[in-house]
Parts: structure tokens; sequence; C-alpha cells
């Protein structure tokens, strides 16, 4: 397994490849890897074959956090990652450094070009996040520029951002197939994340309302004629979560799964997602309901 930092020799690896006929499977990820990420990297390789390549991309990208995000303390075990990878037989962990993926790190001076995406972005964690999908899409446009994969595998963990992810490839035509894996859950329902570390042991126990209001939601739908109206779910699922004293909601919402428009009436095969504060800590979820 090769480590990378510099953007230039990926760049020049993967062209390489390209020439050689390799196909190349990208796995974009902040490090701090789980089961949920790994799951991701199986994925590429299924799809590359033996013969193909996958990266996987390890950069806590300064872009798509917020000035009162949790940059500075996102957490990083870059030792322990790389042992992952190499266990999975992943050919090239990709880490560049914010120098050299921002213009020596100058964000807003030297680096100055941005993609974003004006539709399914604005909504959700677009709306409590501003920014942040800017960010995402700029650095993802990047990493397709350096790494030139035929597949990119994103989590169904975080929707909107594959579906904003989606969007981009085929509006500026990408040649990237773009593939979502399902969400990697704990024993109890709570989905992997590398945020999962802050909760403190109460908290972390709380934090399985997420999961369990989905479940509420499925069950309140199922047994309706003709669905539920939104605005009313959302209302009481926010309450019902509230009831813990560590939780705070940030949305429940309804919404159609391919356009991401908001629905009124919840009705079986409608997408949720939620985001909710437990302490300190942002946690997002999201169902078929
Ligand atoms: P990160 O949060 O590290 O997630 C990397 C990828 O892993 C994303 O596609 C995410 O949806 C997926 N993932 C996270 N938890 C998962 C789980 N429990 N089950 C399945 N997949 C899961 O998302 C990002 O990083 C960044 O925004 C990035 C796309 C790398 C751009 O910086």
């Amino acid at each position: 397994m090769r480590v990378v930092t510099s953007t230039g020799s990926m760049q020049g690896l993967a062209l390489g490849w390209k020439r050689r006929g390799n196909r190349v499977g990208l796995v974009p990820t902040m490090g701090y890897l789980h089961e949920g990420h790994m799951s991701l990297v199986r994925r590429a390789r299924r799809w590359v074959g033996a013969e193909g390549k996958v990266v996987v991309s390890i950069y806590v990208n300064p872009t798509q956090f917020g000035p009162k995000e949790d940059l500075s303390r996102y957490p990083r075990d870059m030792t322990r990652d790389l042992g992952m990878c190499r266990e999975a037989g992943v050919e090239v962990v990709f880490a560049p450094t914010d120098a050299g993926m921002y213009a020596r790190g100058r964000v807003g001076e030297a680096h100055s070009t941005y993609v974003v995406e004006e539709t399914v972005s604005q909504r959700m964690e677009g709306a409590e996040r501003p920014g942040h999908f800017r960010g995402v899409t700029t650095v993802v446009a990047k990493l397709f520029n350096l790494v030139l994969p035929d597949v990119a595998v994103f989590g169904a963990k975080d929707y909107q951002q594959a579906m904003v992810i989606r969007r981009m490839v085929r509006d500026l035509n990408f040649g990237v197939r773009v593939l979502v894996a399902p969400t990697r859950r704990e024993r109890d329902g709570l989905a992997m994340s590398s945020r999962n570390g802050y909760l403190s042991e109460g908290e972390r126990e709380q934090a399985t309302v997420l999961w369990q209001a989905m479940g509420e939601a499925r069950r309140i739908v199922r047994g309706s004629r003709g669905g539920v109206p939104a605005s009313r779910l959302s209302r009481e699922l926010t309450r019902w979560m509230e009831r813990r004293p560590a939780v705070r909601v940030g949305y429940v919402a309804f919404f159609d799964p391919e356009t991401l428009e908001p629905v009124e009436r919840v009705r079986a095969g409608v997408q949720m997602a939620l985001a909710v504060w437990v302490g300190k800590t942002r946690l997002i979820d999201n169902s078929r309901v």
C-alpha cells in the first residue's frame, strides 16, 4: 500500500493507471475510519476487481466546516486508519495537506474557485450549515480531478451529501459513477460515525433516539390510512425525542428521495432525515419511511 501526500504524485499515479487500463475506485473520507467507511472500501473493490486500484482519501477538509464547528477537534488517528486500509487491501491512501489542496493553505486568498450546487444542497444540512456543501462539492471535485476514478463510493448515512454529489457529477459531466452504500449501524441502531466518540456514556444511550424515532415514524405511517401530515409527524417526533434531557432536535424532514422536495403527506416510500444535538454533539441519520 502506498501513502501519497502530494497532489501532483497522486494525479501522476492515476494517469499511469488510466494509460494501462486499470479501473480506479475512490472512497473519499475524513479519516478516523470505522466499519461504515470500510464497507465502502469493499464495495469499491468489488466494482474495480482484483486488477483495479482502490484509493481511500483521508482529508479533514477545512472548507466544509463552519467557523463555529468542530474542525480543530475533529478526531484523527492516521496510524490506525493506515492499518485498516492496509488490512482491506487498499492500493493507495491519499492524504493530502491543506497546503497542497488549497494553494498553500490560503483559503479565500490564493485559493478562490469553488463548486456550488444550488438546489438539492439548500435544505436540511445546507440550511443548518451554511457553506457546508460548497466545501464538500469543491473538495470532491478536486479529488475526482486528482484520482481520476471510474467509480466513487459514498454512504447513505449522509443521504443529502450523496444526492448533491450525484447532481454535481451529472451537471458538470464528471465521468465518474457514483455508488451509494447502505448505512452501517451499531447493535442498538446508532449509525456509525467518527463523531460518536464525542458522546459521554449517558449521551451515548440517549443517541439511540434517532434510530427509534425513525422506527416510530414508520410504525405511525404504516398504521395510518393514506399517510400522515408531515408537519404534525415532525412535531410529534421532535417532542418525543426531546423528552431525553440531552436531546435537542435540529430538524425532522420528510421529502422525495430523488428530488429532495419536501412532501406534505408522509406515506411509505418517502425519505426522512433528522439532525439532533445530543449534548454538544450533532448527529444526523435518515431512512426510508
Ligand atoms: P466522512 O464523514 O469521513 O464520511 C466518508 C464517507 O463514509 C461518506 O460517504 C459517508 O456517507 C460514509 N459513511 C459515514 N458513516 C457511515 C456509515 N455508518 N455507514 C455507511 N457509510 C458511512 O462525508 C465525509 O467524510 C466528507 O464530507 C467527504 C465526502 C469525505 C468530503 O470531505
